[in-house]
């Protein structure tokens, strides 16, 4: 469920909504001359994320006026009053000092690396520095910088502070362009985007053609995307060779980059942090028991009784040990022999655990009863705990009084109006502000109060296991450099505190440095990508990355693509793959979108894609499971299946909206209603692209591709289509039903289907959405389906080694039956693929 990675592909309709934009937002900056209007060949077919200056289409005089113009301008503004307190902000942060050599160095080189720490200025001044000094150049009119971020709130919040900066408001000389939203015109010269709109432009222009200068931010984070462009620059460069490239990365390993671009020079800001001091499990364990009576009390007693049983041992493993038994509801054996191995040990047994969100209140509570009132800055691992938490603290008679404390989460697939209030707030006066972050907070976002930080020492984070094909979501811990940045964050105004709810041996026992995505991520998408792009073999141009991804998850990637039919056999896109390249989607669920519009299932197919693509409508509450689980199930009837339940639960909403009774309808099933939403404008967007790309005429209404939505069995051999080769096979033992995998052998339905319960399945096939490794292998959110649809929509037929009938390729199914039949069978899947494969 990464959101970057859906970024790498927008869709078209999306593009077309940025282009209305990008005219219509002429309104925002001062009326611009009819010369400088920007091109508006934004139909559907064509990518929108034109980011070409408007001055290639002006003749050189009027770009000359420009120049003048925008040179005056900027020195009337900068000379104005109304600017004072900005500019003195500005000059005061580390990288002022640093302008000329920045900007000598930029002059002479095509590639420089800047380092700093966050917070320095890199984002919001780098790019001013090089936008200034173009424009008193009087190149102002030929200048055009695009600076990448990785996650769409940054772009916004450093495109809005920098508008503010130069005293303009968002969209005139700065602009920012992220998935589904906006804010340009004409005088843009400064343009902020995802590293994914960035992707997208250079299928329509892969020499960035008129882009002067483009920086990349956040490189130390080793996103796929990031990882990804990188490789493609590097091979740009000498075909641009006007074009300046500059690496900003925090001050973590940017020799690696330096290194990658032929020893390019590197810049490094020193940066100024007010000393921020650190407290680690035992320490807080230490200062909160003396403040905070309740719980405590009972811990103490706990410990005491620890204590005495350890009395002889008293090394600092087995005093750690105890406190995270202590704290935690697991048995770690302090007996080891081998300290290192007992350190590690302890440190795997204590990453399967959850964040003790009781402790985290009681630090939080600490810091409001005897530190000073600064903001205070929490590092949690995901949504589901921060929504936790603000529940948790609901009780609390101090940080559940919104007088006197005021709590903001911040996360990445929060709305966008949402996050940016973070930024907006009003001054804190009385009330104490508290952030419940993910990582978002750790280096792109800075929060200038934070005075105190809260760090639990872990993230989610995806990891691959090619060999068992196994993409698995898990909290993990965190690495030392994103430690490091986590307390940084407290120093910014002025000496702060981290908290670490964590031992000091484990923090000794982290990696260096977080593995890079691109190590740890399926590659279907990327390598769909790479094949649009048109840059050659997958396997060659990957070798060519920073850090190359195991060749075994290329083989599994391109194995898959050539299994839902986007690659043929020689590696080449099919017409099929250039259709799901244009969905913005993992390829087999924009498979399931082609399928559902073939078989006039489309409305079932959007919902279910859109839900799969961004999160389960299906809230877990932590008390009330027993209630939510049977909510889920009266949506699923007898369908077995989790992905029936979801469009049930999402066809209930649909209908309690219209009589005004969402609110209600979410509280009794356990929907959040902001997912719900979300689904249904997803279901819109996909809409749109299927008639794109022509498998959807619009113009033929709502009803015209519903022809089979209500027929369940239907839908199930949709899901089969879109699903595959996700398979297990139901066998029988005895009373219980076992499922097989080909690439795992034997696996676990999810505690949270609804097929968890069943004993025995009705048909003998599940296909699922997704493998997952906790405790054992999970295959989560599932539908029981019959052999019939996998034979007609499942992967490649070939004929049985009997001789007598067809078998499944990868091994699923055998099918024996007459000739005349599978003959049939086998017409009605070349006509099904001609259809998946018209131009
Ligand atoms: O990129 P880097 O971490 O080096 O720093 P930056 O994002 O350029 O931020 C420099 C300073 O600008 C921060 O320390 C903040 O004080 C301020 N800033 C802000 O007030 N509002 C923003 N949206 C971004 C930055
Ligand atoms: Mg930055």
């Amino acid at each position: 469920h990464g959101s970057t990675q859906k970024e790498i592909r927008m869709s078209t309709d999306i593009e077309r909504k940025v282009g209305n934009l990008l005219n219509s937002s002429h309104s925002m900056g001062a009326a611009p001359s009819s010369s400088r209007s920007v091109s508006t060949d934004l139909g559907p077919k064509q990518s929108a994320i034109t980011i070409k200056t408007v001055s290639s289409q002006q003749t050189d005089t009027s770009k000359e006026k420009l120049s003048v113009e925008l040179k005056e301008k900027q020195e009337l503004v900068q000379a104005s009053d109304s600017l004072k307190e900005m500019k003195s902000f500005r000059e005061k942060l580390p990288a002022f000092k640093m302008k000329s050599e920045f900007l000598k160095a930029v002059q002479e080189n095509q590639v420089l690396v800047v380092s700093g720490e966050t917070g320095c200025g890199k984002t919001t001044q780098l790019p001013q520095f090089i936008l200034e000094e173009e424009i008193s150049c009087l190149r102002g009119a030929d200048c055009n910088i695009i600076c990448t971020q990785p996650r769409r709130v940054s772009a916004i919040s450093v495109a809005t502070r920098i508008s503010s900066e130069r005293g303009e408001s968002i969209g005139e000389t700065i602009g920012y362009q992220i998935r589904l939203e906006s804010k340009r015109s004409a005088d843009t010269r400064l343009l902020f985007c995802t590293t994914g709109v960035l992707l997208r432009q250079l299928v329509q222009d892969p020499d960035l053609k008129g882009v002067s200068h483009l920086l990349v931010d956040e490189i130390h984070e080793r996103g796929m995307n990031e990882d990804f462009l990188i490789i493609i620059l590097r091979d740009l460069l000498p075909r641009r060779p006007d074009l300046r490239l500059i690496l900003m990365s925090a001050t973590i390993n940017a020799d690696l980059f330096s290194k990658y671009f032929a020893n390019a020079p590197t810049i490094h800001i020193p940066g100024f942090t007010y000393p921020v001091s650190e407290y680690f499990l035992e320490d807080v364990l230490e200062k909160t028991r003396y403040s905070i009576k309740s719980d405590f009390d009972n811990y103490e007693g706990n410990s005491r009784r620890r204590r005495k049983q350890q009395d002889s041992k008293k090394d600092p493993l087995t005093e750690i040990c105890s406190h995270i038994s202590l704290f935690q509801d697991i048995d770690v054996d302090t007996n080891y022999k081998d300290y290192s191995l007992g350190v590690r040990k302890s440190l795997e047994a204590w990453s399967g655990v959850q964040i003790d969100l009781g402790l985290v209140e009681s630090t939080i509570e600490y810091i409001c009863r005897n530190e000073g009132s600064g903001a205070i800055l929490v590092f949690l691992t995901g949504w589901d705990e921060i929504s936790k938490l603000l529940d948790k603290l609901k009780g609390n008679n101090l940080l559940g009084d919104p007088h006197k404390f005021l709590i903001l989460p911040l996360h990445g697939s929060m709305p966008t109006v949402n996050q940016c209030e973070i930024f907006d707030r009003p001054p804190p006066n009385k009330r104490q502000a508290c952030f419940f972050s993910t990582n978002i907070a750790e280096s792109s976002i800075t929060i200038d109060d934070v005075v105190y930080v809260i760090d639990c020492g872990k993230a989610k984070e995806t990891s691959y296991d090619a060999l068992n094909k196994l993409a698995c979501l898990l909290p993990s811990w965190i690495s030392k450099a994103s430690a490091h940045q986590r307390r940084g964050r407290a120093g910014r105004v002025q000496p702060g505190v981290c908290y670490r709810l964590y031992p000091k041996l484990i923090h000794e026992a982290m990696p260096q440095y977080q593995l890079a995505e691109i190590l740890r991520t399926p590659l279907q998408e990327l390598c769909l990508h790479i094949k649009s792009l048109r840059l050659g073999t997958v396997g060659s141009f990957l070798e060519k990355a920073l850090q190359p991804p195991d060749p075994l998850a290329v083989k599994n990637a391109i194995e898959l693509l050539k299994t839902v039919g986007a690659l043929d056999e020689h590696e080449e896109l099919t017409p099929l793959g250039r259709h799901l390249c244009n969905i913005p989607l993992d390829p087999n669920i924009g498979k399931m979108l082609l399928m559902g519009s073939i078989f006039q299932c489309l409305n079932p197919a959007l919902t279910i894609a859109a839900a799969l693509a961004y999160r389960n409508p299906f809230v877990l509450p932590i008390n009330r499971k027993e209630e939510a689980d049977a909510a889920k199930q009266s949506f699923a009837g007898d369908s077995c299946s989790d992905h029936i339940a979801l469009l049930k639960a999402f066809e209930g909403w649909k209908d309690a909206k219209r009589s005004g009774n969402e609110k209600q309808f979410c509280w009794d099933n356990f929907l959040s209603p902001v997912t719900l939403r979300l689904i249904d404008d997803m279901r819109m967007q996909f809409l749109n692209l299927l008639s794109d790309i022509g498998f959807v005429d619009k113009s033929r209404g709502p009803n015209a591709y519903n022809q089979y939505s209500h027929d369940l069995e239907m839908v199930c051999a949709i899901l089969c289509a879109g699903l595959y080769p996700n398979v297990v096979q139901c066998k029988r033992r005895g009373k219980r039903t076992a499922f097989y995998t080909k690439e795992v052998g034997k696996v676990d339905i999810h505690p949270a289907s609804v097929n968890a319960g069943v004993h025995l399945f009705p048909l003998p096939y599940i296909v699922y959405s997704e493998k997952v490794k906790t405790t054992s292998i999970y295959i989560r959110d599932s539908t029981n389906i019959s052999d019939y649809a996998l034979l007609l929509f499942g992967g490649n037929l070939v004929p049985s080694k009997s001789g007598e009938g067809i078998d499944m390729l990868e091994g699923y199914l055998h099918f024996s039956a007459s000739k005349s039949v599978i003959d049939l069978i086998r017409k009605l899947r070349g006509e099904l693929d001609k259809l998946l494969n018209r131009k």
